[in-house]
């Protein structure tokens, strides 16, 4: 199955005004029709969704997070049929800053990704994180988080979920950070791609900018990248889309 190459920008909390994140998302909306072998998905802070569904054509929208009821007593959150209107099509589930940061858990990640899969949302699941974890333990962690998130939900629907390999220790903005090699990443993707199917995207998550693109770009089994520090730059993030396009055309 053909699968285009899926780049995301997670800005976190960030930038600090909504007219400089506009003037990001215009630049990058200006050149997305340039693509042809991928996709580019922003995830700003969830203040700026109702302004950006108004400027985005090329360009889809993600949130950062989602809550999995539709309303109610829950301080703080944004469900899924609050999203919808502003044309999120994507929503970033279990990512390490909220797990490991805010006591996200693997059963919360569970009942987010069922509903966004209720709602249409496509789920941006991410695997790694865990506090102090070791390189040689990724396996295991990985299979130990995919079972558990992806519970009660059928095999037949899993092509409709996006998973990323965002070990903790390859984070731009944690401590010794250090990326992980495209080798390692396409090995522990290759590994995802066993437990979730052939036909979901596995993305890579950690330190990708316009320097190392290519390390992850260059391995067909990697199915893009989940990007943070660097999208916030947008001729950054812009070259890391054009690797991921070289490679794909390249291989045609
Ligand atoms: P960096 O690209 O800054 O390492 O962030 C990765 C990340 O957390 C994306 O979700």
């Amino acid at each position: 199955m053909y699968k285009k190459k899926l780049i995301v920008a997670n800005w976190k909390m960030n930038p600090q005004t909504l007219s400089e994140a506009r003037r990001i998302l215009m630049i990058l909306e200006h050149r997305a029709p340039l693509m042809n072998k991928s996709e580019a998905v922003i995830c700003p802070p969830a203040l700026y969704l109702p302004a950006f569904s108004h400027y985005v054509h090329s360009v889809k929208l993600g949130a950062q997070n989602m809550h999995w009821e539709e309303a109610g007593a829950f301080t703080g959150e944004s469900s899924p049929t609050m999203l919808k209107p502003f044309n999120v099509n994507f929503a970033i589930l279990g990512h390490s800053e909220r797990r490991l940061g805010l006591g996200e858990t693997d059963q919360m990640v569970n009942v987010k990704v069922r509903s966004a899969l209720r709602h249409k949302i496509i789920p941006i699941v991410c695997l790694g994180a865990v506090a102090k974890a070791k390189k040689t333990d990724m396996k295991k962690i990985v299979a130990k988080q995919f079972r558990a998130t992806m519970k009660g939900i059928e095999k037949n629907e899993l092509h409709k979920i996006v998973f990323v390999y965002e070990p903790t220790w390859a984070i731009s903005t944690s401590l010794h950070s250090k990326p992980a090699d495209g080798e390692h990443a396409r090995e522990l993707i290759m590994y995802i791609h066993k437990f979730a199917g052939p036909n979901c995207r596995v993305l890579y998550g950690g330190t990708v900018n316009k320097h190392n693109a290519r390390e992850y770009a260059q391995y067909s089994e990697i199915d893009g990248a989940l990007v943070g520090a660097a999208s916030l730059d947008p001729n950054n993030f812009w070259e890391i889309i054009k690797e991921f396009e070289r490679e794909s055309i390249h291989r045609g």
